[in-house]
């Protein structure tokens, strides 16, 4: 049974549509179906009037007046009739109270109506995408928060989820840094059992300088005549720079062909980088585990097979020594290079190889890839090829859907890209360390009663879901200013924000509990009819009436805002109905107990809402 109003309207409505116009509806005609813009007018409204008359010559108007006079909505709402037209051709509608009650009831399930899909889908996300021997910083924050949300919203609608962790963990930078660690670990440098991921970070910077001949200094040393002294200082760099690049490729070749000891180092090297990368993601409450780690490396064997394909398909051209693939034709005017002329494979190649992986082997009907939104052309070219190439084909044989969630930048206070004082990235562990200290602070000073191991805990739940909330709340391609200050707020669009609210319908029932002795589930079982009068009732029954289609939209347009701006008007409007309709002190039984009962469904929406963010609700705070 349907709880949702839209959907029964649309039906009334095209019925409507169809007798009222006969022969001249068109086939594809849509009712547009929308919350009222004015809650005086009626709760939904339906905007078909305009477009229709446009397409007919006809007064909109008039069409309005036809189709109301057709409209049957019996068992849903007060019958409509001129009156309810407004402006140019909006029709309103106003449920009965009965009707939204019943609707109400229907979607009292543990579902909270999400259905199962009328097709389960197989989606793929790429997500967290973290690079070894490098630690996590704000940019991981996004593909990592973002991913998760969207991986956890698909889950909710029942579709099967892989996350695939697209680590950059092949190609010469990191052969650099594996023989820099391995020289480190033959000097007695470093100790490799102790190896942490800051060693990690330092080797691989000192690498990337160590393999960076200076040439232009030497250029100018020379033209400049700037002496013996500076001549042979840059003689060597550049000397020490090429050899050192030479072993890099050296251990390069080594990793390809599998040579155990080089193997064992850089697997040495992985596991540091992967602990440490489950760890902030396991704090941040983000499902990336271990079997997710599908990582450059996983293709290494793959790569050559892709690219042999690519010109036995006639696709890969040459190009000044390298091969690319032309996508003049389907408008991207950058060619994709899937081999240098020195004959290594790139980022593209392994993601080309990535799309037939997914769609091939793993079945994905759709690809999703939350990644920043500098990657936008990458991606662009990469989809281009891989559906001119057939990677992308499924066993029905379309094409499965390519996705990228590009996001924005993370900008500090000053506007610019969220750096250290010292113009170093941000590290994303000690990011999460400082909103859980502040979130600490927070909770002290507004419940000191709050002690001990709960007061630790909660506090965590708080600071990383007010970092997540933030993260999540602002259009996901456009860039946004981090700041703990308003992140953590307890009133505002805050994460902190909606589980107080949840905590507050908690606290409720505690209360329900001492004073009358009814619980949740007391509620639950009996399920007393819902009296929905006030109008703070109707628009948080009819708030909450939309939870499923909210979900579906987010699926669909792969925007975790949207949901968060939900949550928001879900709590603001239990905030008024709470302020405007006692409960505990309701004027008798029936009515204290339809009113928990919304109490209740309120509050299993939000929590449920909160989860498959990803945020970490709390019982107290
Ligand atoms: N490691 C990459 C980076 O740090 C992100 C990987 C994104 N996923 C992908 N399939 N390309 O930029």
């Amino acid at each position: 049974m349907t709880h949702d109003p839209v959907q029964i309207l649309r039906e009334r409505f095209l019925a409507a549509m169809h007798a009222a116009l006969g022969d001249d509806c068109p086939a594809d005609a849509d009712p547009i179906i929308a919350p009222s813009r004015n809650a005086d007018l009626g709760d939904f409204q339906s905007n078909a009037a305009m477009p229709l008359g446009k397409r007919l010559g006809k007064k909109p108007r008039e069409v309005a007046e036809a189709i109301v006079e057709h409209l049957d909505l019996a068992g849903i709402a007060e019958p409509a009739d001129a009156s309810s037209i407004a402006g140019p051709g909006f029709i309103n509608v106003r449920l009965s109270p009965d009707a939204l009650a019943g609707l109400l009831d229907n979607l009292d399930t543990p579902q909270l109506g999400i259905g199962t899909p009328a097709k389960a889908e197989t989606i793929v996300v790429d997500l967290c995408g973290v690079n070894l021997a490098k630690q996590m910083h704000v940019g991981h924050l996004r593909a990592t928060v973002i991913g998760d949300t969207l991986a956890r919203i698909f889950e909710r609608q029942g579709h099967k989820v892989f996350r695939q962790n697209h680590v950059g963990d092949w190609g010469l930078p990191i052969a650099m840094v594996t023989a820099r660690i391995g020289d480190l670990a033959a000097s007695g440098e470093i100790d490799l059992d102790a190896l942490t991921l800051d060693d990690l970070d330092n080797a691989y910077r000192a690498a990337q300088k160590q393999c960076a001949p200076d040439r232009r200094g030497l250029d100018a040393v020379n033209r400049f005549d700037l002496g013996p002294k500076a001549k042979a200082e840059l003689e060597e760099q550049v000397a020490g720079a090429e050899a050192a690049l030479e072993r890099a490729k050296q251990t390069l070749i080594n990793l390809q062909s599998h040579d155990e000891a080089t193997v064992a180092l850089w697997q040495r090297i992985a596991d540091v980088t992967m602990n440490e990368c489950h760890a902030v993601c396991e704090r941040l409450h983000a499902t990336v585990p271990p079997d997710s780690a599908a990582g450059e490396s996983t293709y290494r064997d793959e790569l050559a097979g892709v690219v042999d394909d690519l010109i036995g398909q006639g696709l890969a051209v040459e190009s000044d020594g390298a091969l690319v693939i032309e996508l003049k034709d389907v408008g991207i005017k950058e060619p994709l290079l899937i081999r240098k002329s020195d004959g290594g494979f790139l980022y593209a190649t392994t993601d080309m190889a990535g799309i037939r992986r997914r769609v091939q082997k793993l079945g994905a009907d759709r690809c999703v890839y939350a990644v920043d939104a500098r990657q936008g052309l990458h991606f662009k070219q990469v989809f281009a090829g891989a559906l001119k190439a057939g990677y992308a084909k499924k066993a029905d044989g379309t094409d499965a859907s390519l996705e990228h969630a590009a996001f924005g930048t993370v900008l500090g206070e000053d506007n610019r890209p969220f750096k250290t004082r010292s113009g170093e990235n941000v590290k994303l562990a000690d990011l999460l360390d400082e909103a859980v200290t502040r979130a600490e602070a927070q909770i002290l000073e507004k419940n000191p009663g709050l002690a001990g191991d709960e007061r630790k805990s909660v506090a965590e739940a708080v600071g990383i879901s007010a970092i997540k909330y933030a993260d999540l709340s602002s259009d996901r391609v456009r860039d946004y200013v981090f700041s703990f200050d308003r992140m953590l707020m307890f009133e505002g669009d805050t994460g902190p924000y909606l589980l107080y609210a949840l905590v507050r319908i908690k606290s409720i029932f505690r209360k329900a509990q001492e004073q009358f002795g009814v619980t949740a589930s007391d509620i639950a079982s009996m399920r007393p009819a819902f009296a929905l009068d006030a109008p703070e009732e109707r628009a948080l029954a009819l708030t909450i009436l939309q939870y499923s289609s909210v979900i579906d939209a987010v699926a669909d347009a792969l925007k975790p805002h949207l949901l968060c701006s939900y949550l928001r008007t879900l709590a603001e409007d239990f905030s008024r109905f709470f302020s405007q309709c006692p409960v505990l002190k309701a004027p008798d039984e029936a009515t204290r107990n339809a009113r928990l009962r919304l109490c209740d469904l309120a509050g299993r929406t939000l929590e449920d809402g909160l989860t498959t963010l990803g945020l970490v609700p709390v019982e107290r705070m």
